[in-house]
């Protein structure tokens, strides 16, 4: 039987507050009529940290709640930094780490990226954990030797134990925000060689418990074709995360596939 798959919508930098509200709203009605197969996370900026997990939290909500960064120190005198241990007091269930913008705009490295994931997994918040090529790199057949460095230095370091909570999003730089989706087969072939990766490391049992997705302009049409991909367990949805009713049918389509199976 297939695993039920992971559905993430990353907001970005968007939505003021009065939207957000409205926004987690409608994907909570439309989703208590469902008998979902699918998990399906929401991560808005953290402002509205408590918005989300309040909803999440409610009787008969489908989703969980989701942020989008976290800080690699514990505590203290960090300014304008929020904590693992903060996210897990408010319940916070899911933090994406070490995503492309994060490590282009305020140079994250992977070193960071490995702190911030011990961060949360102190704080029983599971990372989902960024990786992919520049599009320089891809057409420089770098793509396959940039992942790997990605994922040696940073899932390869951890605990079989610890790697059991932790989820992993392919997102292609040259994907992410352009429109330009990997085809079905680009997206295949490189979660099938993180997990082989993994295999190598951790042994089979575990390469296929892992969760791996795909990111970059997955939208309502080609989720099915993205998802039904062997290898692919989900998907990472930045811009049609936006929209209630693109983000409830690329739902559709991963419980599409999760059916047919
Ligand atoms: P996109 O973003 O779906 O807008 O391409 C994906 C992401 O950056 O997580």
């Amino acid at each position: 039987m297939m695993k039920p798959k992971i559905v993430i919508g990353n907001w970005k930098m968007n939505k003021d507050f009065e939207e957000a509200e409205d926004l987690i709203s409608t994907i909570e009605d439309e989703l208590a009529d469902f008998q979902l197969q699918t998990e399906v996370v929401l991560c808005p900026p953290a402002i509205y940290a408590e918005l989300v997990t309040d909803h999440a939290s409610e009787e008969g909500s489908n989703f969980y709640a989701g942020l989008q960064n976290v800080s690699e120190y514990e505590n203290g005198a960090y300014t304008g930094e929020i904590s693992a241990e903060m996210q897990a007091s408010m319940d916070v269930s899911f933090c994406i780490v070490g995503h492309s913008e994060r490590r282009k705009y305020f140079g994250e490295t992977d070193e960071i990226v490995l702190k911030k994931m011990h961060r949360l997994l102190a704080n029983d918040i599971v990372p989902v954990m960024c990786c992919g090529e520049t599009l320089e790199e891809r057409k420089a057949g770098k793509h396959f030797e940039i992942v790997e460095k990605q994922i040696e230095s940073t899932i390869c370091t951890l605990t079989p134990e610890e790697l059991e909570r932790v989820m992993i999003a392919y997102e292609p730089i040259w994907a992410i925000g352009t429109g330009e989706t990997a085809t079905p087969e680009q997206a295949q072939e490189m979660l099938a060689f993180i997990r082989s990766l993994i295999e190598k490391k951790f042994g089979t049992q575990l390469a296929v418990f892992t969760y791996i997705l795909y990111g970059g302009s997955c939208n309502a049409k080609n989720a099915l074709e993205l998802f039904s991909q062997p290898d692919v367990d989900g998907g990472l949805i930045g811009g049609a995360s936006l929209k209630a009713d693109e983000f409830i049918k690329i739902i559709e389509a991963a419980e599409t596939v999760i059916k047919d199976n």
